[in-house]
């Protein structure tokens, strides 16, 4: 937080684009994991394009891994109404926490890392991970979100956080 890079709106990745995107989303990923993050956005590696990986915890009810999705110019729309409201964490943000409305149910679309077209649904962890990374392409960060910053703090000092680091 703090660098320019991530309150910019980021590109449009084309044609252009396409040499770089293979090692852009290597690190990325690298990035991620090495984080321990389930998601990031390409500015927060200094590259201002529209690329998002995360992963998708649509599965976590069950016992298939988290898959890994890579999504190159992604849309997002909410399905219906409902907001849910949960804590966040930001690779670009260490340490903090902070309480964060979203819509509960999103439509996401996109190219995905094989050059396939994408269009899924996704609620819970899932649709919240997609609009903060999604978020960040639009240079916004989630404290940006936040509507009551008590809920805002060190992890250390917040009970009822959750293990998550988008
Ligand atoms: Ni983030």
């Amino acid at each position: 937080m703090g660098h320019p890079v991530l309150r910019r709106r980021a590109a449009a990745v084309t044609a252009d684009h396409a040499a770089l995107l293979p090692d852009l989303v290597r690190d990325m990923v690298e990035t991620m994991y090495d984080a321990r993050g389930i998601g990031l956005a390409a500015p927060q590696v200094a590259e201002s394009l529209r690329v998002i990986v995360f992963l998708d915890m649509a599965c976590r009810e069950t016992d298939e891994p988290a898959t890994l999705q890579v999504l190159i110019n992604p849309e997002v729309v909410p399905v219906g109404a409902d907001i849910a409201l949960d804590w966040e964490g930001c690779l670009s943000i260490p340490g903090l926490r902070g309480e964060v409305a979203r819509h509960a149910r999103i439509r996401y679309s996109g190219i995905d890392g094989t050059g396939q077209r994408v269009e899924r649904e996704a609620t819970g962890l899932a649709a919240r991970v997609v609009q903060h990374e999604v978020d960040h392409l639009d240079g916004i960060l989630y404290p940006d979100r936040m509507t009551d910053m008590r809920r805002f703090g060190f992890v250390e000092e917040l009970d009822d956080s959750e293990d998550m680091d988008p």
